[in-house]
């Protein structure tokens, strides 16, 4: 099975399970609310999640009207715990990397994924093959980590600091250099894979996508104040870019 699998790792797993059981994290105060906003009405809609990892937004598909919803994961403990805690009649849970979608024989009204491209090598050649698994008119709407977040090769802080340890400026290192960044988070060796915001708007275009909208991650000031030691940084950088896209072409 192609691509990094770090979700399987023990340590790596119960990290990220225990963020998202906090009901303050990332995912729920930011990307969720944003992704949802930018979905078209899914009644009668055949659903493909990719990266769907725990299934949290495969079960809100569900809920929210959709005929059916494929979520395909490579992690079999991701998946576990989705068939476990987050099954519906119409949700099926497979494992399939995202390299191989061109092996599911449906196509799909609306294909949706969050968080999850970060960690694709071609990600030119991955949007070529999800236009394959749609239909003509099809959406697409994802959300990935914004490359501002992603040039960092972890060997300097994330942010310049006041020697009360205020964020004052959010620190970015190469930039204009694309490719694979290993960075020690949680576990050593984390990988994943940078690209400028042009690379991912062309791959789109040249794959036949028409982008419909673009928007960058914004948080509250209320819930900066609030947590701000979680959500303090999130006034200098967007965490996340999100992208609403049709299939053009077939
Ligand atoms: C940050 S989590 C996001 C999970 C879920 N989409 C969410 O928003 O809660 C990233 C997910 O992508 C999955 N993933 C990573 N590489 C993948 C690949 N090559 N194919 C399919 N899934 C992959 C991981 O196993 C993990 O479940």
């Amino acid at each position: 099975m192609p691509g990094q699998n770090i979700y399987d790792n023990d340590a790596f797993f119960e990290s990220f399970r225990s963020s998202r059981d906090n009901e303050v994290n990332f995912n729920d105060c930011i990307e969720t609310p944003i992704l949802l906003g930018m979905l078209p009405d899914l009644h009668g809609k055949k659903v493909l999640d990719i990266g769907c990892g725990m299934g949290q937004h495969a079960r809100l598909y569900s809920d929210m009207g959709a005929e059916s919803v494929l979520g395909i994961d490579i992690s079999e403990k991701m998946l576990a715990y989705a068939k476990a805690n987050n099954s519906a009649e119409n949700i099926r849970y497979e494992r399939i990397a995202m390299e191989e979608i061109d092996t599911i024989g449906t196509q799909f009204d609306l294909v949706t994924s969050s968080l999850v491209f970060d960690y694709a090598e071609d990600f030119s050649g991955l949007m070529r093959k999800i236009l394959h698994r749609m239909k003509k008119d099809a959406e697409f709407v994802f959300s990935m980590s914004h490359p501002i977040v992603t040039a960092w090769d972890g060997v300097y802080d994330r942010y310049t600091r006041t020697e009360t340890g205020e964020r004052l400026y959010a620190n970015l290192r190469n930039y204009c250099v694309e490719g694979p960044r290993k960075v020690n988070w949680i576990v050593n060796g984390y990988e994943c894979y940078h690209r400028t915001v042009s690379s991912l708007i062309n791959a789109l275009i040249r794959a036949g996508f028409r982008i419909e909208e673009c928007q960058e991650a914004h948080i509250s000031d209320e819930l900066r104040k609030q947590y701000p030691a979680l959500f303090g940084g999130t006034i200098h950088r967007p965490e996340f870019i999100f992208f609403r896209c049709r299939a053009e072409k077939q």
